[in-house]
């Protein structure tokens, strides 16, 4: 009967697999999680400003809605592209599947973003009801499920962190 010490754990066995640090980063700071707050916020005021739009007919929310569409994208993209470099760059966040479950959501969602800007240039008025409204409401669940899930690459799997001490067996 093997003990659980006489298990292979195929990640403590591969010295690279563990490094997955962040390196798209000040002083150890990853930019993508700082970057990623302005696409949350951003695609969550969208939908606010449309509902209000909805509710008052006043053209302020459709206009406040358009630009922060037009924010949420850029800064989408903006983090996008620092996410990419560290899962192009970094070996051990490539190696790991749920690095690239998270992009292939992340890109459906800038998508997403990007078409519910699209629709708001010419007339971001007439674009909110009912179009903008549903573009928005699929952009801030899949914001949503984006960003519960990159929660999940950094505190279940430690993606972007360092290891202060390694583990047992697997010193270089
Ligand atoms: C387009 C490609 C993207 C890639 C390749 C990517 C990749 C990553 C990676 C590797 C991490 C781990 C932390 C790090 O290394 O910085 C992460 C964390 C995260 N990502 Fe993305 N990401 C992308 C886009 C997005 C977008 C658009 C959002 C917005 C919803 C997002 C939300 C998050 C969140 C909330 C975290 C956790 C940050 C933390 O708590 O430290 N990501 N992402």
């Amino acid at each position: 009967m093997p003990t659980q010490q006489d298990l292979n754990d195929p990640v403590d066995e591969n010295r690279a697999l563990q490094a997955t640090e962040s390196k798209i980063a000040i002083a150890g700071h990853p930019l993508h999680a700082m970057l990623v707050a302005f696409p949350i916020a951003l695609t969550m005021s969208v939908l606010g400003a449309d509902l209000l739009y909805w509710w008052t007919a006043d053209a302020f929310w459709a206009r406040a809605a358009g630009w922060a569409t037009f924010g949420a994208f850029l800064m989408g993209v903006i983090a996008g592209i620092t996410g990419t470099i560290e899962l192009l760059m970094v070996q051990g966040i490539r190696n790991r599947s749920a690095s690239w479950t998270h992009f292939i959501l992340a890109v459906m969602l800038l998508s997403v973003l990007g078409a519910n800007w699209g629709v708001r240039v010419g007339d971001y008025e007439a674009a909110v009801l009912p179009l903008g409204l549903l573009i928005s409401v699929l952009a801030a669940g899949l914001t949503a499920v984006t960003g519960w899930h990159g929660g999940k690459l950094v505190f279940d799997y430690q993606i972007g962190t360092k290891l202060s001490h390694p583990r047992p067996g697997t010193e270089p």
